[in-house]
C-alpha cells in the first residue's frame, strides 16, 4: 500500500473516535506537515467521507458516516474461510470485477472484495446496480467448490437465503426472496445477487465463482434516482435502524458458509420456498424471448421456479425473470 494511502487509512481512524483532533496534533504526532494532513483530509471528503472541521477544535468525522475497514471486518468475523482474505477498497468500478481478476490469479477460496463505492456496479440480465458511497454494502466472494455445473446453478438461491437469514437475524425482519436472486422488504427491493462463475469445459466441473450481493443499508431516499424510489428501499429506511456495514459483512460472511455447505443436499431450499414472493400469484415470466402470464405454484430442488400455464401444463424455468402480473384492470 502506497504511504499517502496507508495515511488516509490512518486519519480516517483517528476522525472516527467522535472527538474532534487538531490537524496539528495529527501532523506532529505522524511526522508530516498541517497542509499535509489537511491535503489527506480534503481527499477524502472527495470521496464522500463527511468530515466536521472547527477552526479551534480540528476535525471529525460526521457521525453518520459509518467506515468500513478490513479490521473492523476481521474483529468481527467467525467463520473458517470466508473473509479470511479480505480486501477493502473506497472505490473500484464493480467488485466482481475486481474478484473475478483475483481469481483468474489464483486468490483464495473464501477471498471477499468489498468497496465504499461502485462506479460501474452491474446487475443481472446487464442491468446496473446504483452503489454511491457510505449507503450500501458492495460485497463479492470467490468460491472454488468442487461443483458440478448443474450444482453451480444452485449457488445463487443459497446465497439469498444466507441473505435473507442475515438481514433477519440482525434487524428482526421478514425478509421475502423474488425469485431468483432478489431480497425484499416491505415490498421493495433490498439487495440484490449476481453470481458469475469460470467452468472447466473438459472437466464438467466449476473452477471458481464470484457471488457478488449488493444491500442498500442506509436510507438514500433524499439522492436516489427517480427510478429506484418506488420499487427499490434499505435496511434504515424500512427498520429505522442503522447498523454499522462491518456487522453485516461479517454476520454476511457466517451465514453464506453455513449456507454453502447445505448446496449438496438442498437443505436451504425449503427455506428458500418458505420466503418466495412469488408463490401462488400470478406473474409475467419471460420464456424463449416471449412474455407469458402463469401461475406460480412452487419451487423444485434445483430452485427452479415452476409455473402452471394457462391450459394447466407446468413448467420448471430455471433462468430469465419473473414479475407478480398486474391484473388486467390495472393495465
Ligand atoms: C441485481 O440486482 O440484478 C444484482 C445486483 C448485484 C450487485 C452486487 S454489488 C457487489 C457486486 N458487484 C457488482 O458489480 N455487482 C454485485
Amino acid at each position: 500500500m502506497s504511504e499517502k494511502k496507508n495515511m488516509k487509512k490512518i486519519i480516517l481512524k483517528e476522525l472516527s473516535n467522535d472527538e474532534f483532533i487538531t490537524g496539528t496534533s495529527l501532523a506532529e504526532k505522524y511526522g508530516y506537515t498541517r497542509s499535509y494532513i489537511s491535503k489527506i483530509v480534503n481527499e477524502l471528503r472527495d470521496r464522500g467521507i463527511e468530515i466536521e472541521s472547527d477552526k479551534q477544535k480540528g476535525y471529525r468525522l460526521l457521525k453518520r458516516y459509518d467506515i468500513i475497514t478490513e479490521d473492523m471486518i476481521k474483529r468481527q468475523l467467525g467463520t473458517i474461510y470466508i473473509g479470511k482474505n479480505l480486501v477493502v477498497l473506497q472505490k473500484v468500478d464493480s467488485t466482481n470485477n475486481y474478484a473475478k481478476e483475483l481469481a483468474r490469479k489464483g486468490a483464495p477460496h473464501g477471498t471477499v472484495v468489498i468497496a465504499e463505492e461502485q462506479t460501474n456496479g452491474r446487475g443481472r440480465l446487464g442491468r446496473s446496480f446504483n452503489s454511491p458511497a457510505n449507503s450500501g454494502l458492495y460485497y463479492s466472494v470467490i468460491i472454488r467448490p468442487d461443483y458440478s455445473i448443474e450444482m453451480a446453478q444452485l449457488i445463487t438461491s443459497c446465497a439469498a437465503v444466507a441473505v435473507a437469514e442475515t438481514i433477519d437475524e440482525l434487524y428482526n425482519t421478514d425478509t421475502k426472496i423474488k425469485w431468483v436472486n432478489d431480497i425484499f422488504l416491505g415490498g421493495k427491493k433490498v439487495c440484490g445477487i449476481l453470481t458469475e462463475a469460470s467452468v472447466s469445459c473438459e472437466a464438467g466441473k466449476l473452477e471458481y465463482a464470484v457471488i457478488g450481493i449488493g444491500i442498500n443499508v442506509f436510507d438514500m431516499r433524499d439522492s436516489a434516482p427517480p427510478e429506484l424510489k418506488d420499487v427499490a428501499t434499505s435496511l434504515e429506511a424500512e427498520t429505522g435502524r442503522r447498523l454499522p456495514r462491518s456487522c453485516i459483512a461479517a454476520t454476511l460472511s457466517k451465514n453464506l458458509e453455513k449456507e454453502l455447505k447445505k448446496i449438496r443436499s438442498r437443505k436451504f431450499i425449503p427455506v428458500y420456498k418458505s420466503k418466495s414472493n412469488l408463490i401462488g400469484k400470478r406473474v409475467s415470466v419471460t420464456m424463449n424471448g416471449e412474455e407469458i402470464q402463469a401461475e406460480a405454484v412452487d419451487i423444485d430442488l434445483n430452485a427452479n421456479l415452476i409455473i402452471k400455464l394457462d391450459g394447466g401444463n407446468l413448467e420448471h424455468i430455471n433462468s430469465g425473470e419473473a414479475r407478480v402480473a398486474m391484473p388486467e384492470y390495472v393495465k
